[in-house]
């Protein structure tokens, strides 16, 4: 008999709802990414790298040449530079960032915590390591974090805690508060840090992003995980990169170096060049939030209901019970059916479900797909 690693898992919801929403021909707000091309300067880079035959592997860690421009970015925005030769591994996107860093340190039975809602591989890639999730509920209904309730997941088997800013799916953004407050549950204890940070260029109204590399007290135990895909909308070349101590790094080179080994060249070098014009992320805040007010702006008259207007990522949460009292995942499929428009269940986040009656919509769409999903949304 065969004895699946992850008995409970199916197609996730993304899949499903992305299915649905090309079954039913809806408007995808659904899974995070972008419906307009992406920056054609950075394809053009692509196109020229690969013509200068820069089409072999890489060396594991990526190329030098992209790691040192992620250092001067993290120099510039975080006044946090490394060892580009032993803190920092270019990976085929965050995903695989953080199941390589839960790999590297994780031994059967270890409790890891994480904060629901929350990304769904964090679940999966612990149990695929023989791994226990502790499960701490974020706050209801702005998705800040209950420190104290954190405190209190942790036991002598704790190996990390998962953490998320800006969050997905609540859009929450971390205050050095917060950091403070983690930093005092983990002082004096072995418990590493996963960051997961891959919308570090989409924090919204002015607010500048808390990466944990801004805080030193915390760099010994830290894996800090970032990907191009969601900022430079690319979701598709899955590409991304974890940046660790010199001790963590090392191990986790261990795991990555039979794993994926490496990662597509000729797009490491062409971000790697476009790097060099921090316009290119600097504007990002500015071209998200545009998108988000938009959003928000058409949504006025819908019944939906906006208890907080998305802080980071391009995520926006609104609920639904105003028009429907069905659960989550019954409503968002009669939405992609009737009204055609693709959602995510909020309740897709959680390991036992939820019933906060909400839908995350993805804002990181044309003007002119958001106009036309908001105008059936506004009809329901
Ligand atoms: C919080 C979070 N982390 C990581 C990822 C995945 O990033 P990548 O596509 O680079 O694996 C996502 C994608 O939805 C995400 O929302």
């Amino acid at each position: 008999m065969f004895i699946s690693k992850l008995p409970n898992t199916g197609t996730n919801i993304f899949s499903t709802m992305s299915a649905l929403a090309l079954q039913h021909n809806a408007i995808n707000l659904g899974q995070g990414f972008a419906d307009y091309p992406m920056n054609q300067s950075l394809c053009n880079l692509v196109q020229k790298h690969m013509l200068l035959d820069k089409n072999q592997y890489a060396p594991m860690a990526g190329v030098p040449e992209l790691r040192q421009a992620i250092c001067n970015k993290t120099t510039r925005l975080y006044n946090k530079s490394f060892d580009i030769d032993h803190e920092i591994t270019i990976t085929p996107g965050g995903t695989y960032a953080i199941y390589t860093a839960l790999t590297a340190i994780m031994q059967p039975g270890d409790e890891v915590i994480i904060l629901e809602p929350a990304y769904d591989s964090y679940l999966a890639n612990i149990e695929m390591n023989g791994g226990v999730a502790v499960l701490v509920p974020l706050n209801n209904p702005d998705f800040s974090v209950d420190w104290q309730k954190v405190k209190n997941a942790v036991t002598a088997k704790t190996k990390a805690i998962i953490v998320n800013t800006p969050h997905n799916p609540g859009s929450y953004i971390f205050s050095p508060h917060d950091w403070q407050s983690l930093t005092e549950i983990v002082s004096n204890t072995s418990i590493y840090i996963i960051s997961d940070e891959v919308y570090e260029h989409i924090v919204l109204d002015g607010a500048q992003h808390e990466s944990i590399l801004r805080y030193p007290s915390l760099w010994d135990r830290c894996f800090a995980v970032f990907s191009f895909g969601k900022v430079f909308h690319n979701t598709g070349w899955k590409l991304g990169y974890c940046i660790a101590p010199k001790q963590l790094m090392n191990e986790y080179k261990k795991i990555h170096q039979f794993i994926a080994f490496t990662c597509n060249t000729p797009m490491q070098y062409a971000i790697a060049e476009f790097l060099q014009n921090e316009n290119e992320y600097l504007q990002l805040p500015a071209f998200f939030q545009h998108k988000r007010d938009l959003f928000l702006n058409a949504m006025q008259d819908s019944g939906f209901t906006l208890y907080q207007k998305a802080a980071g990522s391009f995520f926006q949460t609104m609920g639904y019970q105003a028009i429907s009292d069905r659960k989550d995942t019954d409503f968002t499929i009669w939405l992609a059916q009737e009204f055609k428009v693709a959602t995510i269940p909020v309740s897709a986040f959680y390991k036992n479900g939820s019933n906060e009656k909400l839908v995350r919509f993805c804002f990181a769409k044309k003007d002119e797909t958001l106009l036309a999903a908001a105008e059936r949304l506004r009809k329901i």
